[in-house]
């Protein structure tokens, strides 16, 4: 299995940018089944997970053709309704697929999207909205099967604003006999990406990016071109690798009106943070100050960020408090940040920070997504050489990272694990 290895204490200086967004390309590609034609889609990160979502399109018969971040899907052959298990068992995110799917053919089977390493990730929220509007939803040995004559609109209430099945509920609507109300949906910018896409396919969406939606059903939808927003934790994710060194960066394409709290808390520990149209700069100070997190839905501090933050405060001054409410098993990554010499306890929703002068490096291990990111945020802080395993999941969500690093000046290498 291969390993970042990593020579720490060095100040990340330079310029980069941001790639596409995970988050707004999933549903996105999603949508596409639902035009029933060809979709050209720009600046698709090439990660592990577009990758999964886009070999599962293939399974189901859509046409993909990609080169470089230029990527044209042709669904009007699509003839499947069945999301095969081993792709889905891979990402959570294909039940997007779900409602779009069944947007289309009024039917999808999809096996139940194991947890993961964050929490169990239920989806009781999308398939009561199925259900709402019509769809019979049958569970069993693991599958989920739903199937209608004819999706109807109607008023949902999320209990949560969940951003998954805020999406799920706008794909399953777009083309639903009547009009939907969505009330306490999430409010995420890559829900309001993916309903910009949905409109200029011909969709009737209004109040995205607000806590109320409504969709007026439409028969038919067109063929478009799209650009996909910027990865706003991809971005924060960068900034904070340079805050965490004492470094500089300059970091273009970005949409810093995506992450305010991001940079309110970055300003928050000491850093200058200056703001362009679609650039941020960043200076850190020599030691950044100690300071309170509290994750919420948008446009709160975001639940992603939070491990990172987590890495880069494991040495600022002061103790550090930092409150999960949106997930409820993100904290693996601290005991591997301990190993490396940080003092991080966990009480409940809460993870304790006391600030130490310095990590040193060690053989840690990735335990999801967002977590091995903070790993890789304390390597490159730790004196000495830092091996990080289950890199796998690194490349799930951040594309080119390795290329980046380097691009900042961080001795950052990938091996061969034993
Ligand atoms: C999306 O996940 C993102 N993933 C997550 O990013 C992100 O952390 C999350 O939104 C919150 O912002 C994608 O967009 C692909 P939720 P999602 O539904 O839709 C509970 C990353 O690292 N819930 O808003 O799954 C759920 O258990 C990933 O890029 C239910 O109880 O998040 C969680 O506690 C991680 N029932 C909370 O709501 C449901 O039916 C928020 O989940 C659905 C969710």
């Amino acid at each position: 299995m291969k390993e970042y290895v990593i020579e720490g204490g060095k100040r990340l200086t330079g310029t980069t940018y941001a790639s596409g967004s995970k988050n707004a390309s999933l549903p996105i590609l999603a949508a596409t089944i639902l035009n029933e034609g060809t979709t050209k889609l720009y600046r698709v990160p090439k990660i592990r997970d577009t990758k999964i979502t886009l070999e599962i399109l293939e399974l189901l018969g859509c046409k993909i053709k990609r080169n470089n971040d230029k990527i044209e899907i042709n669904s009007k052959d699509m003839n499947q309704v069945e999301i095969p298990e081993e792709q889905m068992r891979q990402i959570r995110s294909t039940v997007i697929l779900a409602g779009a799917i069944l947007g289309r053919f009024k039917e999808a089977i999809f096996s139940y999207p194991g947890g993961c390493d964050i929490g169990a990730r239920p989806i009781d929220l999308h398939m009561n909205a199925f259900r709402k509007m019509g769809v019979n939803v049958r569970e069993e040995a693991g599958y989920i099967q739903c199937k209608c004559d004819q999706l109807k609109g109607a008023n949902i209430h999320l209990e949560f604003p969940s951003v998954g099945a805020t999406e799920n509920i706008i794909l399953a609507a777009v083309k639903a006999e009547g009009t939907t109300k969505i009330t306490n949906a999430a409010m995420e910018p890559e829900i309001i990406d993916l309903v910009k896409i949905l409109k200029q396919m011909g969709a009737k969406i209004s109040g995205e990016g607000t806590n109320e939606i409504e969709i007026i059903g439409v028969d038919q939808l067109k063929d478009t071109s799209y650009h996909i927003m910027p990865d706003r934790i991809e971005a924060g994710t960068l900034l904070c690798f340079a805050a965490g060194t004492g470094g500089t960066i300059q970091l273009k394409e970005v949409e810093p009106l995506h992450m305010i709290p991001i940079l309110e808390k970055l300003e928050e520990c000491g850093c200058m943070v200056k703001k362009e149209k679609h650039e941020i700069f960043l200076e850190a100070p020599r030691r950044l100050k100690a300071i309170d997190i509290k994750t919420m839905p948008y446009p709160g501090f975001p639940t992603d960020m939070q491990s990172v933050f987590g890495g880069m405060l494991s040495v600022a001054k002061g103790t550090s408090v930092i409150t999960e409410n949106i997930f409820e098993n993100r904290y693996r990554y601290c005991q591997e940040l301990n190993r490396m010499g940080a003092k991080i306890n966990i009480s409940g929703k809460n993870a304790i920070i006391k600030g130490v002068r310095r990590l040193s490096g060690a053989k840690v291990e990735a335990t999801d997504l967002r977590g091995g990111a903070s790993l890789l945020m304390a390597g490159l802080i730790a004196k000495g050489t830092t091996r990080i395993k289950k890199i796998e999941y690194i490349a799930r969500g951040y594309e080119n990272l390795e290329e980046k690093l380097k691009g900042l000046g961080a001795n950052i290498k990938i091996e061969e694990g034993e």
